[in-house]
């Protein structure tokens, strides 16, 4: 149980704000590169912050905060030239870096651009994803992790929109036990009720549970009946990148990040990163495809019939941001203490002016930071591995996803050539 207090300043993430210093501390995805082909922009809303990311015509992204430095317009509408975003109201231009670089109705020598500036944050793309820096300067380096440099593979990215604070979501990735019950006892329960066929692999009980620190954030382990100690879950466990990655399998040849961007106090933006290995290192993937992973079907009932739909079903139902002072922890919840405990060892070294965990500067180390994983877990397989896949993911619910997944069923490594 936490205080009122505890409570606010662990999920509260706008500008000045603990929690939000700490989050301005690592690079963030906010949007998919395939989402800026060309000439084009977009609204990014992240750390409370309301921004415009944009492409111009020599394909540099620029990220500016939303409102003109001028006299307040929506940059939104603006237009993207050939170098930099122009305001729609009189024609201020911005660069990439917020500089005024014209105001076409001042005079020709007026120095006057020189003395304003829009607010303007850092933005590099990587894995067909666009990463923003918003903390202080020097920014660290953007860590180039394992699947988004790994050469040959097919990624996609789905995105959803949840309407939930980001601390809630976290808490549940330092919570192995959940699995057995609300993806195993009640994912068979909601399959009973619409007569699809039942998991067994699932469902397997939790024996032990561990959690432990490495450089990168912490690395959660199960063993669970059925398997022994050398099983991957246990032997390797997956990484909870710190503060809000998630590094998992989702079976033979696909492996998945996925990433919890905090958009305001009562949004989070997740973003759903698949990548599925092939034999062929070399074999080049044009754009990686994004597309809305929902949380609810059209008719807008909450969708319980895949791993993702099931958790976002238990965010959502926890409320816009879970009031922790009615909470009672048990023996089972201790990952959700220690990933609490990091947050406030965190939140301090970045109050003494430290970079918190994880923060890469060493460039040596940055051409690909390979992370602990499991290959084999103890839920995937199952009546078939495509079934597996659409269960895991919510695939089931995007058309394009369908064609998606058998494209890349067809490309994917064979399971038994998965080293
Ligand atoms: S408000 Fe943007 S140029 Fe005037
Ligand atoms: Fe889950």
């Amino acid at each position: 149980m936490l205080s009122k207090e505890l409570n606010e300043r662990l999920t509260r993430i706008g500008p000045g704000t603990p929690a939000g210093d700490l989050y301005r501390r690592y690079w963030m995805p906010v949007a998919a590169t395939s989402q800026l082909v060309g000439p084009s922009r977009i609204r990014v809303r992240i750390l409370g912050e309301d921004l415009v990311l944009f492409r111009d015509g020599s394909g540099t992204l620029g990220l500016v905060g939303e409102q003109c430095p001028h006299r307040g317009c929506s940059l939104l509408p603006g237009i993207p030239e050939q170098r930099g975003l122009r305001c729609a109201y009189h024609g201020w231009l911005f660069s990439e870096t917020g500089e005024v670089l014209e105001q076409p109705a001042e005079p020709a020598e007026s120095v006057f651009r020189n003395r304003v500036r829009a607010k303007a944050y850092p933005v590099e793309e990587l894995g067909g994803l666009v990463f923003a820096y918003m903390g202080p300067d020097p920014a660290p380096l953007l860590p180039r992790f394992d699947l988004f440099v790994e050469p040959g593979g097919l990624r996609h990215i789905g995105v959803t929109h949840l309407p939930v604070n980001w601390l809630q979501i976290m808490e549940n990735s330092l919570d192995p036990v959940h699995f057995e019950w609300l993806h195993g006892h009640y994912g068979n329960h909601v399959f009973a009720s619409k007569g699809m066929p039942q998991t067994t692999n699932t469902t397997a009980k939790h024996i032990k549970i561990a959690f432990d620190r490495f450089e990168y954030g912490i690395i959660k382990r199960r063993l669970v009946e059925g398997r022994d100690e050398t099983a991957d879950e246990w032997a390797i466990g997956h990484p909870i990148v710190f503060p809000n990655m998630l590094r998992l399998g989702l079976g033979p040849g696909v492996s998945a990040f996925q990433i919890r961007v905090p958009v305001d106090d009562t949004n989070t933006l997740i973003w759903w990163y698949t990548f599925f290995h092939r034999p062929d290192k070399n074999a080049q993937q044009e754009s990686v495809p994004v597309f809305e992973l929902p949380y609810k079907t059209e008719d807008g009932e909450t969708i319980t019939d895949t791993i993702d739909g099931q958790d976002m079903m238990v965010w959502v139902s926890q409320g816009p941001v879970y009031d922790r002072s009615t909470e009672h922890l048990g023996t089972s919840d201790r990952g959700v203490v220690a990933y609490r405990r990091m947050l406030q060892e965190e939140m301090a070294h970045v109050a003494e002016g430290k970079d918190p965990v994880g923060v890469v500067r060493d460039p040596s180390i940055n051409d690909s930071i390979s992370l602990p994983h499991e290959r084999h877990v103890h839920f995937s397989g199952g009546p078939s591995y495509r079934d597996h896949l659409m269960r895991t993911s919510g695939m089931r619910y995007s058309p394009l996803q369908e064609t998606i997944l058998e494209f890349m069923l067809e490309e994917a490594v064979e399971p038994a050539e998965v080293p």
